[in-house]
Parts: structure tokens; sequence; C-alpha cells
């Protein structure tokens, strides 16, 4: 196996901590708050491959829209799916919290000791580039991160190759020596597919996709990313 030289990390669910926004809902909509989440959440990734399946051009997408237009359509068609009344002013208290999110407690350690190694680090995520600097930002996380690299570039959401292959454009290093690391089961599916080194963060305790190749790594937080790394560096610098 080759060593890894760099990290590509997934942001939402994975870094920024999205229970934040059951909470709100749950504040606004009591009774609901859970379902409004998943069913958004589920409805904003769907769309993303809606408009990247739907793409005629490989080249750049005549139906993409940037990751935050289609998280706001896909909080509007969840209210309206659950039959929930909502303003414009529901709406931006919602989208706000996606702007705001802090980090899962143990990221800000963990990328304080993975700078230490020296290896590059990096978010590689559906999300819009503002959406990102300021979640990064926020949560405190961007002293960390050596770029914040959003699927706008090309237009195509993950898991199309076009947005895994920015990760080894940015860092000139081959996508193999590169650990992609997500809590989403089907981003880590598409990035084994690729070609990544992979890690699961395993926070929910599912099981993982059963249509293909397991990731190379798992574990319940990003801690797991740290032994990781650690029985990396003991290994002979071999390709
Ligand atoms: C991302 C979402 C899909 O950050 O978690 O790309």
């Amino acid at each position: 196996m080759s060593k890894i030289r760099g990290l590509v990390f997934d942001a939402y669910g994975t870094l920024f901590d999205v229970y934040s926004i059951g909470r709100l809902a749950e504040t606004m909509y009591p009774g609901s708050g859970a379902t409004i989440t998943s069913l958004w959440r589920d409805k904003q990734i769907e769309y993303s491959r809606l408009v990247t399946l739907s793409d005629p051009d490989v080249n750049g997408s005549g139906h993409y829209q940037p990751f935050w237009d289609l998280t706001l359509a896909a909080l509007e068609y969840s209210l309206q799916k659950l039959g929930l009344q909502y303003g414009q002013q529901d709406l931006k208290r919602l989208m706000d919290q996606y702007a705001q999110l802090d980090a899962f407690p143990e990221c800000k350690g963990v990328l304080q000791k993975l700078s230490e190694m020296g290896l590059p680090m990096v978010i590689l995520s559906n999300g819009s580039p503002q959406m990102l600097q300021s979640a990064a930002d926020h949560s405190g996380l961007t002293p960390y991160l050596d770029h914040l690299i959003s699927v706008e570039q090309v237009r195509q959401f993950k898991t199309h190759p076009q947005a895994y292959a920015l990760a080894s454009k940015t860092l000139s290093i081959p996508t193999e020596e590169l650990l992609f690391v997500s809590s989403n089961g089907w981003d880590v599916m598409g990035a084994t597919w690729y070609g990544f080194k992979t890690c699961w963060i395993n926070r929910a305790g599912l099981p993982f996709e059963t249509v293909g190749p397991h990731p190379s790594f798992n574990g319940s937080d990003l801690s797991v990313v740290l032994r990781v790394l650690q029985s990396n560096a003991n290994q002979p610098n071999s390709h």
C-alpha cells in the first residue's frame, strides 16, 4: 500500500455538526424537527444527484445549481411535504444555521494534531464556496485547512468523477496517495471507486453500503484518522 501524503475531508456531517439544524427545526416546528432534517438532507442529496445525472454536457452542467440553492429548494420541498407553514423568515433562519455550524467536538483537536504531522489537509465538498468558508470560519477550522475545495469549479456534484478529481488536481498528489474521509457512506463508496484510500467516520453506527468495496479504514469519530496516520508514518516509504 502506498503512503498517505494528504488528507481530504468531506464537510457536512463529517467535520461540521449538522445536528444543530435539527434542534432549531424542533424549536420552530415542535415534534417535527427530526423528520424535517432527515427529509431535508435526503432531498438535498437527491437534488444534487438529479442535476448532475441529468447533465447533457460533460464539461459543465446545464442543470447545475449551487448547493446553497439546492439546499433551500430541498427545505421548501420538505416543509411542503409535511404540510408545515413557512415564510421567508423561517427559511432564512434555517438556512442561516447552515452557514453557522459548529465542528464536532473532537474535530479541532484532531486537525491540530494532524497538522503537526505536516500533511496537506483540504475539504472537498458539494457545498458552495461561501457556505464552506463561513462554516470553516465559524467552527474555527480554517487555520488547519489548506484549501476549501468546492465542486462548484466543475459544476458536478459528488459522486461524479470530475468532482473527486479536484483533490488530486489541487494538491498535485496522486489520488491513491490521498486519504478521503467522510461520514457519508455513499461518499466513501464513490471515493473508494474513484481510487482514494478511504476512511468512513461512522458516527451514526450504520451498516456500510452493500453495493461495492469497503473503505480502507473506519471508526466512530475523527480520531481514527490520527491512528491511521500514526501507522502510516511507521510504514516504509514504498510505492
Ligand atoms: C459534502 C456533503 C455531501 O460536504 O456532506 O459534500
